[in-house]
């Protein structure tokens, strides 16, 4: 099979819908066993492979299909059609919780589970320490799981599924329970198994992460399979195609006083309309409209922008940047506006706020108000966040090609 270890093949998954709310046994017999259900198909031939030693992504709205395919090549689920074939040792971290059992503590809990992904009990003993200890549950190991809070749960769940040292590693959305500290420890790990030459196949619905991380991603819709492909590629269709909440308050929370609110937080074009499509280098505005309910003395605007997984990009408030109007009262309008927008492609959150001077007492806070999309611009750079607007230079003599990359570099082509 080539250089794939995972070889998807035709396959379809149906489920069975049953009507009758009653599932017993007893109810079943009455019926003469004859319940009624439709059938659903969860997937419909969907093909895809896997190369070794890729980071592949699975992504597609709710609903469309990503746990079920995840759950079909752990072999948890089986095909109804079509096939898959792989090859080498799988682990996975599938739903929140699956494999664990609630009354057993989380010491017992980590033999059993190790156990079934196949380690010996002196492996286990070997690596038990290093399993607490990047769950970071050394107190609770000996509470029963039951008692843990989610992000222990998965802590612990991922902390298994990545110490059995398997060649493939499955996971399933739910690292995002974890804080981002435990975040950042999983991308390591990732990063880890990628150097190693391990597989590893997650689902998410945090672009920013699949974006950065994997090396090919499949699209699901619906249960079909829409394209396989580079992550950037698909990943910008996916966002044009408004897979991807944005624009105002899309489930961000709000909080404050009330005294002044925010009513509008938006990045503008030049025409003063609100749109959520950026270009790296583009000049940009983001405005805030504001109503106040009375005279508010040296009020404070801030904004932060942060990525999808809770990176920290930037912010900026008036007091620091000394630009305190004395008072505001009734409604008026802020803006910040940038001269050349430097962050790369991405999706970004906005989060807005009018304090006091002081900056303890808020008026109104608004996490995540705005979404917004930076698509490639000028300069072009290869990776990460922002863009430093550098250039290249060669300081070796002669080298023809080298100064002509560097000049138009330096020209900003
Ligand atoms: N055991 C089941 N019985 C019946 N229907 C199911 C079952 N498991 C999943 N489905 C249905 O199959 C479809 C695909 O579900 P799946 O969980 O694979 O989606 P998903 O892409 O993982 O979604 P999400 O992003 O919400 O996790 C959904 O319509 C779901 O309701
Ligand atoms: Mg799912």
């Amino acid at each position: 099979m080539s250089d794939s270890v995972i070889v998807v093949d035709g396959v379809s998954k149906r489920f069975r819908l049953y009507h009758q709310r009653n599932q017993s046994i007893k109810a079943a017999l009455m019926r003469g066993g004859r319940a009624k259900y439709e059938e659903f198909w969860a997937l419909k031939d969907v093909s895809f492979e896997v190369p070794e030693g890729s980071m592949f992504g699975l992504m597609g709205v709710n609903g469309s299909g990503k746990s079920t395919m995840l759950n079909c090549i752990a072999k948890i689920l089986r095909p109804d059609k079509g096939t898959i074939a792989t090859r080498g040792k799988f682990s996975a971290l599938l739903e929140l919780g699956s494999g664990f059992h609630p009354e057993l503590s989380g010491r017992e809990n980590i033999y059993l589970n190790g156990s079934i992904l196949g380690l010996s009990k002196r492996e286990l003993e070997a690596r038990f320490d290093e399993i607490v200890d990047f769950a970071g549950v050394e107190q609770f190991i000996d509470q029963p799981v039951k008692n843990y809070s989610s992000g222990m749960y998965v802590r612990l769940g991922f902390s298994v599924a990545i110490n059995v040292d398997p060649d493939v590693l499955l996971v399933d959305e739910v690292l995002a329970v974890g804080d981002a500290a435990f975040q950042e420890k999983c991308m390591e790990k990732f990063a880890e198994f990628r150097r190693a030459g391990k597989t590893v196949v997650v689902v998410s619905h945090a672009m920013g992460t699949m974006r950065t991380l994997c090396d090919r991603v499949a699209w699901l819709d619906a249960g079909r399979l829409v394209e396989v492909g580079r992550p950037d590629e698909l990943i910008d269709r996916y966002i044009d195609e408004g897979h991807v909440q944005r624009g105002d308050a899309d489930g961000g929370s709000r909080w404050g006083s009330g005294e002044g609110a925010l009513t509008s937080v938006a990045f503008v074009d030049a025409a003063g309309a609100p749109t959520t499509k950026l270009r790296t280098g583009d000049e940009a505005t983001i405005r805030l409209t504001y109503e106040t309910r009375q005279r508010i003395d040296k009020p404070v605007f801030g904004l932060a922008i942060e990525t999808l997984e809770g990176v920290y990009v930037w912010a900026s408030n008036t007091r620091d940047a000394d630009y305190v109007p004395d008072c505001i009262e009734g409604s008026g309008t802020v803006e910040f506006h940038i001269p050349r927008l430097m962050l790369l492609p991405g999706t970004f959150d906005i989060s807005a706020s009018i304090v006091d001077f002081s900056t303890v007492h808020v008026y109104d806070f608004r996490r995540h108000c705005y979404r917004f999309d930076v698509d490639h611009g000028t300069p072009r750079e290869s990776g990460g966040l922002v863009s430093l607007g550098g250039a290249w230079r060669n300081l070796t003599s002669g080298s023809a090609t080298a100064d002509r990359a560097v000049q138009s570099l330096e020209s900003g082509s």
